[in-house]
């Protein structure tokens, strides 16, 4: 038995991300959950921020953002960046997280997070409460401690990416794998 809840703005679960824009000199990070790959041939991210937010002021003044995946373990740092507004906080001063450059885009990279991606916008289009930011992504970088064995692909484990959960709020971490992906599917025979 299924129960119809409604219209529902509700995925899950989310990722929770710190989209930055601005400089090296002049920069503003917010929390982002509504956020997912938009194509891969030229890899592009789309993200839906609400009018309101400093940040994205600061992104249209360059055309240019990044993305950055903080771990779980960092949750509370990552939640005070969708909290607090740099409309009136400094969120870089005040946290304790630093900034270093990105090497094709002006917008830095959060050095505390151990994955990010640097974009550019391609396109930003009206969306009711939000603006659909779409950007392309043009270079990405790991720290070298959560690559795997062949030091080309991130482990997942070794990320531990900070997850959101909506209508209760949460954030969690990953759990366990349960396959393998584009393969898995092959065990299941038709009748
Ligand atoms: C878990 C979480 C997810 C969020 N996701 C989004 C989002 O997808 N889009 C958005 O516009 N704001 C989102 N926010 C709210 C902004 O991060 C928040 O309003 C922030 O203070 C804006 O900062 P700024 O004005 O400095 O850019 C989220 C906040 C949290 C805590």
């Amino acid at each position: 038995m299924k129960k119809a809840l409604g219209p529902s703005d509700r995925l899950y679960p989310m990722p929770c991300v710190l989209v930055l824009g601005g400089t090296m000199e002049r920069a503003d990070a917010l929390a982002v959950a509504w956020i997912a790959i938009g194509g891969a041939n030229p890899p592009t991210i789309v993200m839906a921020i609400r009018p309101s937010r400093r940040t994205l002021e600061l992104i249209r003044e360059t055309g240019e953002f990044t993305v950055n995946i903080p771990r779980a373990s960092d949750a509370a740092i990552a939640d005070y960046f969708g909290i607090v507004s740099g409309h009136d906080h400094d969120k870089f001063a005040e946290s304790g997280w630093t900034l270093e450059p990105a090497s094709v885009v002006s917008a830095p990279l959060v050095a505390e997070c151990p994955y990010n991606l640097e974009c550019r916008v391609l396109s930003e289009t009206e969306n009711g409460s939000h603006i659909l930011v779409v950007g392309e992504i043009v270079e990405s970088h790991a720290e070298e401690s959560i690559l795997d064995a062949s030091g080309t692909k991130v482990d997942v484990a070794l990320l531990d990416p900070l997850i959101y959960i909506p209508g209760t709020r949460e954030y969690r971490r990953l759990g366990e794998k349960v396959a393998d992906a584009f393969s898995a599917g092959k065990t299941v025979k038709p009748e």
